[in-house]
């Protein structure tokens, strides 16, 4: 066992000095400080910080049932022990009511006094310990950043629509901190979609000298919708500005304060997108319902695979209602990959949507597409539970375009 330093809270001189004395026999225990009064014990265990203050009840000013209650409240960790006379019982009561440990009543010999001491010090600081485990891993459990990059080697396809619904969507019915950088860095969409005309980008955040930290992140934040957006550079030239390594200094900013972290990509494999495919949780894959773009998808995957990052991956089919020639079977027939979520088409009230900077999940929360959006976030964070109601209707069963031979695109 460590030391245990002692604070001796009486307002009688002898009856210190003889407290003194007595602990003084054992080398394990130290005085470290004496009171005349309650506001003096109160004020000196702020300084001195002791593990065991022995209190008096009966004290000029503030008494010693008030000086508990203080001392609990404002320094829990230290144990408080009252020291009382026979015939104060009502006292007694109240003082473990405000927070004594233990009570030792007069007169009490050495051994009584230190064995007291010793064993109320094991068990509170044993207390603390578990707290303090507690907390630890109630911290842990609060703070579990999720990152999730929207990518599809395809244009077009609707990475950044997604993306920004996606985001509003997880801000309002998770009330976490949702952040959303835009990494397709020569030709982002993500500001003009979310109604933003940023001054300050990801390449003048680059040009900041020492270290990127979640507070300088913080200054080149825009908020949209309960979303803070870090925009792409407002020419494409300036993307150059932005190395791999800078990428991920920016999504490590992110993740130390942020609980999801959405990232809009380009539609390539570049040096910028691999960190943040590296770096993610979850790869919201996305495909529609073309054949160009099945088949560039494909290549997706099979690079995806040999990177070794297709275990996070969750196929999502964008604009799958209507009449294509192509099914969702085919597609998933394909890419040796089952589609893990669905949006339907609804020309009118995105692009309506697009054009007014307003992400649709806002303008129509009861549009089917809005509403599949909604069942998206599962797949971003399992606790958010799927409304069977709200699945979207796959497009009505046909023929599959590619029928048996899917050599094609192989
Ligand atoms: N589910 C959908 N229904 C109708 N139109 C859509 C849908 N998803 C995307 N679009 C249209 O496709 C366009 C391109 O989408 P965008 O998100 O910019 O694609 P990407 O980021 O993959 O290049 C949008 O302007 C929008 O009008
Ligand atoms: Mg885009």
């Amino acid at each position: 066992m460590k030391e245990i330093k002692v604070l001796i809270a009486d307002d009688v001189e002898e009856t210190r000095k003889n407290i003194r004395l007595l602990l003084e026999l054992d080398q394990m225990i130290t005085v470290v400080g004496e009171a005349g009064n309650g506001r003096e014990a109160v004020e000196l265990t702020n300084s001195i910080q002791p593990d065991v203050v022995l209190m008096d009840i009966n004290m000029p000013d503030v008494d010693g049932i008030k000086a508990t209650e203080a001392i609990s409240v404002a320094t829990p960790q230290v144990a408080v022990i009252i020291v009382s006379v026979q015939g104060e019982q009502e006292y007694l009561k109240r003082a473990m009511l405000a927070g004594a440990k233990e009570y030792l009543i007069k007169p009490f010999t050495a051994d009584e006094l230190s064995s007291t001491i010793k064993r109320v010090v094991e068990l509170h600081r044993k207390r603390w310990q578990e707290l303090g485990k507690m907390e630890t891993s109630s911290e842990v459990k609060k703070h579990q950043p999720t990152v999730v990059t929207v990518f599809s080697t395809k244009g077009g396809v609707g990475k950044t629509c997604i993306c920004t619904n996606l985001a509003v969507a997880l801000a309002r019915s998770t009330r976490e901190k949702v952040g959303l950088v835009d990494l397709d860095l020569q030709f982002g969409d993500v500001a003009v979609m979310m109604n933003i005309f940023p001054k300050r980008t990801i390449a003048e955040l680059m040009q900041e000298q020492g270290e990127l930290d979640a507070e300088l992140l913080e200054n080149y934040l825009y908020e949209r919708s309960g979303v803070k957006v870090l925009a792409s550079p407002n020419k494409p030239e300036l993307s150059e500005l932005i190395t791999p390594e800078g990428v991920a200094r920016v999504l490590k900013a992110f993740t130390h304060s942020y609980d999801y972290v959405l990232v809009d990509t380009p539609p390539i494999f570049n040096d910028t997108t691999l960190v943040a495919l590296d770096m993610s949780d979850r790869i919201l894959l996305l495909a529609s319902l073309d054949l160009p773009t099945v088949k560039n998808i494909k290549r997706s995957v099979d690079i995806l695979k040999t990177l070794g990052l297709l275990p996070k991956v969750k196929l999502l089919l964008n604009r799958s209602t209507g009449s294509h020639g192509i099914e969702p079977e085919d597609v998933e027939r394909v890419l040796e990959l089952g589609i893990d979520g669905q949006l339907p088409s609804d020309g009118k009230l995105v692009i309506q949507s697009v054009n007014r900077g307003q992400p649709f999940v806002l303008a129509d929360a009861n549009a089917p597409i809005a509403r599949s959006v909604e069942n998206i976030l599962p797949l971003i964070d399992p606790r958010m539970k799927v409304d069977e109601r709200q699945e979207v209707p796959r497009a009505a069963k046909k023929k599959g375009f590619f029928g048996k031979p899917i050599i094609g695109i192989r």
